[in-house]
């Protein structure tokens, strides 16, 4: 799907039905491999089953235009309106996070039931309602369908998760993601000054990409790529996961606990670091980018190489920059963008940008409420759908997540 823009939704009907179609059907494709039983688990309170994702993403059409527009609402199962919905408070108290792997019914068979239903609803209404109420859905619509892109990346990660926990290790899928190797390293240099961050296209973005803004930067220079596997096993050969000046406090607590000693889904086995992955065990290649490490880990590795973690608007700026230039110079970071690399975590925290306003409606809740305690990575990754990402795009996770694609792009003052 390509990025769907926001303006003259009415001229563009047919295309957003379309869209609605494609996306939906990719949900199902994406689990095509999968059985009942691997839909159907939850191995951590933030990893969701499969299951729920269908029935979750298709609550959400429900929930927030059907049960607005559709004449003679009623739910599909006044039941899923409790275990679908994720966190809307002003919705209705949702049903536990931890335990979504607890719903054993509706069977799978009943969400795809559950699926078609609302398919077969948005569709009807899509088609047959007037110019001025489409006006009104189609903004709902086109947040809808990057909501459920969204969550296609989840059921990657979250099944990923999953089967981690079966000491087989089975491959469910024939590739994991993208396994480009890395180039040669190279600093590029990008000019600072009073530059614009945000949204500023006349496209779809999430409300916590804007308002547009100015910030002020310094000078800096960029790695034209990401950090390596081989790079990382340096950092863990050189005892970076034991030094306790390179990590910060929270971080070494979190290692400790955790007793971390390598990237997440490592293991070593026959004399080698293998990788988990959704096409199995395999050996880690040494020029693929590192992935499935958290911030403390990835801050801990910048300390180690006397550079440190790009701001997110430093990134931004970056990739805007760079990528009005001729092809070498966009290197990685566009690459990034268009084919999907790593998601790369910034030194930001998640936080409003200033004159922030939460999009209207129950919808508000979506993700200004999260703006506490997280972490901003930029990019994209290879479980990114294609078209879902921007260079305004602020993804967040918590300084402990290590279940995402996520890698370490480094900076260093000029
Ligand atoms: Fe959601």
């Amino acid at each position: 799907m390509n990025q769907i823009g926001c303006d003259k939704y009415t001229e563009h009907r047919q295309e957003l039905i379309a869209a609605f179609k494609e996306v939906r059907q990719q949900t199902l494709n994406l689990t095509s491999t999968l059985s009942a039983e691997d839909m159907q688990i939850q191995s951590m309170p933030d990893a969701s089953p499969t299951k729920w994702h269908m029935a979750h993403t298709s609550w959400f059409f429900e929930a927030f235009i059907l049960a607005k527009f559709q004449s003679g609402f009623s739910w599909h199962d006044p039941m899923y309106h409790k275990l679908y919905n994720s966190y809307y408070n002003a919705l209705g108290e949702p049903f536990s996070r931890a335990k979504r792997g607890m719903i054993t019914r509706p069977s799978v068979d009943e969400i795809r039931d559950y699926r078609e239903n609302i398919n077969a609803r948005m569709t009807t209404l899509l088609t047959e309602c007037r110019d001025a109420q489409f006006k009104e859905i189609a903004p709902l619509l086109v947040i809808g369908l990057n909501h459920e892109q969204q969550h296609q990346e989840l059921i990657l990660t979250d099944i990923k998760h999953a089967l981690f926990q079966n000491p087989t290790y089975p491959a469910v899928f024939p590739h994991d993601g993208a396994r480009e190797t890395q180039p040669d390293q190279r600093w590029l240099a990008v000019e600072g000054g009073e530059v614009s961050i945000g949204y500023a296209g006349d496209g779809f973005c999430f409300d916590n990409e804007l308002p547009r803004h100015r910030v002020l930067l310094d000078d800096f220079e960029i790695s034209n790529r990401l950090i390596t596997n081989a790079e990382w096993l340096e950092f863990m050969q050189d005892g970076g996961y034991e030094k306790p000046l390179l990590w910060l406090s929270d971080g070494w607590a979190w290692k400790n606990e955790n007793q971390a000693k390598a990237p997440f889904y490592w293991v070593h086995e026959d004399d080698e670091w293998q990788a988990f992955s959704l096409a199995g065990l395999r050996s880690i290649k040494p020029n693929e980018p590192v992935t499935h490490i958290n911030y403390y880990e990835a801050d801990a590795y910048a300390r180690w190489t006397g550079c440190r973690l790009p701001t997110e608007q430093e990134w931004e700026h970056a990739a805007t920059l760079l990528s009005a230039k001729d092809a070498d110079e966009v290197l990685c970071l566009s690459q990034g963008l268009s084919q999907g690399l790593r998601w790369e975590w910034t030194s930001s925290a998640y936080l409003p940008y200033p004159g922030f306003c939460p999009a209207i409606g129950n919808v508000g809740e979506y993700n200004g409420k999260f703006m506490i305690n997280q972490m901003i990575l930029r990019g994209a990754s290879g479980a990114t759908q294609c078209g879902h990402s921007r260079f305004s795009y602020r993804n967040f996770f918590g300084p402990s997540a290590r279940w995402q694609f996520s890698g370490v792009r480094l900076v260093r003052l000029d």
